[in-house]
């Protein structure tokens, strides 16, 4: 039996229907992320989950107990549920010290006060914050508030981890750091987590498996090599990891390998499949780092000839532009180059294709 099981969610806010009707289930001590741009529905799913908010319709299980079942009208309140929930914003109460923010819960609980200490203690050994004790939140930075926060939920053991965005308020380096030690704290507690961001590089880091989300619905689920290695929608190929884009028609189908020709006349070998019908308009996507300069005489299939038109500096590397047909095509390296013409090699392989035609 999964943890959690949420099925056919749906949230209605007046004429915006911010979740709409979707399913996915976490098992036990499993790091899930809920990873979509901003308003595609990842805080209202958390929210239901947590029993802040009442959903429309659908049905929440946790540990084999019905949360939510909107059919059956049935609705647990938060304070029954035991989900422990960290926002962006630490919300820590700033007249209290840090060891009076953690033992909040437990004293609302009604635990007793010896236990309470004990629990306090254990709870910010934990995160590393056990000398701040008699701090208040004012005297500390935003990355120890935020670990404060997190103590303040562990404290009480919840069954499930709810965190929205916890990392989004910390600067570049302190949140790359607090990143490795929330993962190594979450597979030390075996706690089951549902993440929430909208950043790709923390889903792809932390997760055990992604939901990604666009418009109130779910667009693929998978383990973050499934998402970035076989994204199933362009959208997906883009959001995450980045992606260059080519349109064109199937020209012809020999063997395993389908011809796909470009509106500026170039070709590119793709892996043939079923749907690579002659005729059938596909868009070609292929990352930034499977994309290599190459002489313009190289041996190699899939050569392609554009114009370098746009340069960006990324420290180790550059990025460049170059421009085939009417579309861009970006590539790194570490040279330094001008506005010049530029033969680039696509291996097959590395072409995911989407037979439709899509926005790209
Ligand atoms: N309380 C609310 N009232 C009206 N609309 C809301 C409310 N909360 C969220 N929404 C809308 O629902 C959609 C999803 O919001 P949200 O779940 O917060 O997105 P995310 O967390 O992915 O950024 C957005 O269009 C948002 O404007
Ligand atoms: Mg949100």
């Amino acid at each position: 039996m999964p943890k959690l099981s949420v099925s056919g969610l749906t949230k209605q806010f007046g004429d915006v229907r911010a979740v709409d009707g979707i399913s996915f289930e976490a098992k036990d001590g499993e790091f899930i992320t809920l990873l979509g741009p901003s308003g595609c529905g990842k805080s209202t799913t958390l929210f239901a989950i947590a029993g802040l908010d009442r959903p429309t319709g659908g049905r929440i299980q946790l540990d084999g107990r019905v949360f939510f079942d909107g059919s059956a009208g049935l609705f647990v309140p938060p304070e029954a549920r035991n989900c422990g929930l960290v926002f962006q914003s630490y919300a820590l109460w700033p007249h209290m010290t840090v060891a009076d923010n953690v033992a909040f819960p437990l004293r609302v609980r009604g635990v007793k006060k010896k236990q309470i200490a004990a629990e306090v203690e254990k709870s910010l050994a934990l995160v590393e914050m056990e000398s701040y004790a008699q701090r208040y939140p004012h005297e500390l930075s935003g990355g120890q508030q935020q670990r404060v926060a997190l103590a303040r939920t562990l404290v009480f053991r919840p069954s499930l981890l709810l965190l929205d965005e916890p990392l989004s308020n910390l600067d570049a380096k302190l949140r790359l750091r607090a990143r490795g030690w929330l993962k190594q704290l979450q597979s030390q507690l075996n706690i089951t987590t549902i993440f929430v961001t909208h950043d790709q590089t923390e889903a792809l880091s932390l997760s055990d498996r992604i939901v990604v989300m666009d418009g109130g619905r779910i667009m693929q689920v998978g383990t973050p090599q499934e998402i970035y290695q076989d994204p199933a929608t362009p959208f997906i190929a883009d959001f995450i990891g980045g992606s260059n884009f080519l349109s064109g028609t199937v020209a012809t189908v020999t063997g395993n390998v389908a011809l796909v020709s470009l509106p500026d006349g170039q070709t590119l070998s793709v892996s043939a499949s079923p749907e690579l019908t002659p005729g059938r308009q596909v868009t070609v996507s292929v990352r930034p780092e499977e994309v290599h300069l190459v002489h313009e005489s190289d041996p190699r299939p899939n050569l392609l000839h554009g114009r370098i038109v746009q340069r960006e500096y990324l420290g180790p590397r550059y990025q460049y532009s170059v421009s085939i047909g009417d579309r861009l095509v970006r590539f790194e390296t570490v040279e330094n180059l001008g506005s010049v013409d530029a033969t680039l090699a696509v291996s097959p392989e590395s072409c995911t294709v989407f037979a439709f035609n899509g926005k790209h």
